[in-house]
């Protein structure tokens, strides 16, 4: 993924830009990156969306060492990308919405290889971080993780019953489908 932002790099030119993930779906009442926009306003500085995430869940994320705290925004130690279970530093987590400063770029140009033997952005983010503040902010909304089969699956199924135009043919397949699961039992 570092790879990837960092390719991007002749098109932001000397101004910040945004990452968006598009395995991480967020819905919120105001949309997870102008939360993260409306910091970068006040500050300046890169922003990373976080969000709390379980115990057993951590190594699967970049994960923040926060330093302190002002309502939702963090000062953070430390990025760290899918650290082992037990090894993490919070269970602030982030979560695929990020506000990045240019300078980004020379630190992801280095091409330094990182967890999982990948140019990651999180290692970047950190390089940045000793350089010059980058926040995490704990940002409002639920987000869906349709990168893994199952999170790809129940968020399909939620959507599709809040839908008017697909909800009744959903119900009436889904109970086709279950009625035969007990039949076969
Ligand atoms: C990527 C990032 C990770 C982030 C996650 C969010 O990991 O490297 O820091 O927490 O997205 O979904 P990936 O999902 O590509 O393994």
């Amino acid at each position: 993924m570092g790879h990837a932002v960092w390719s991007a790099q002749k098109f932001i030119s000397d101004e910040s830009s945004a990452v968006l993930l598009g395995d991480d779906i967020v819905r919120a009442e105001r949309p997870g990156l102008k939360q993260l926009i409306d910091e970068y306003e006040k500050t300046e500085k890169s922003v990373i969306g976080v969000q709390t995430v379980p115990d057993g869940e951590t190594n699967r994320y970049g994960i923040i060492d926060p330093l302190d705290q002002d309502g939702r925004l963090y000062r953070v130690n430390n990025f760290v990308e899918k650290p082992e279970l037990g090894q993490q530093p919070s269970n602030l987590a982030i979560m695929g919405r990020y506000i990045l400063n240019p300078e980004i770029m020379s630190f992801l140009g280095q091409h330094k290889i990182g967890a999982g033997n990948e140019i990651q952005l999180t290692d970047a983010i950190q390089m940045l971080n000793e350089k010059e503040s980058v926040y995490a902010y704990d940002f409002k909304g639920r987000r869906y993780d349709v990168g893994e089969i199952m999170g790809f699956l129940k968020t399909m199924i939620e959507m599709s019953m809040e839908r008017e135009d697909l909800k009744d043919e959903l119900i009436d397949f889904m109970t086709e489908l279950l009625n035969k699961e007990i039949v076969t039992r």
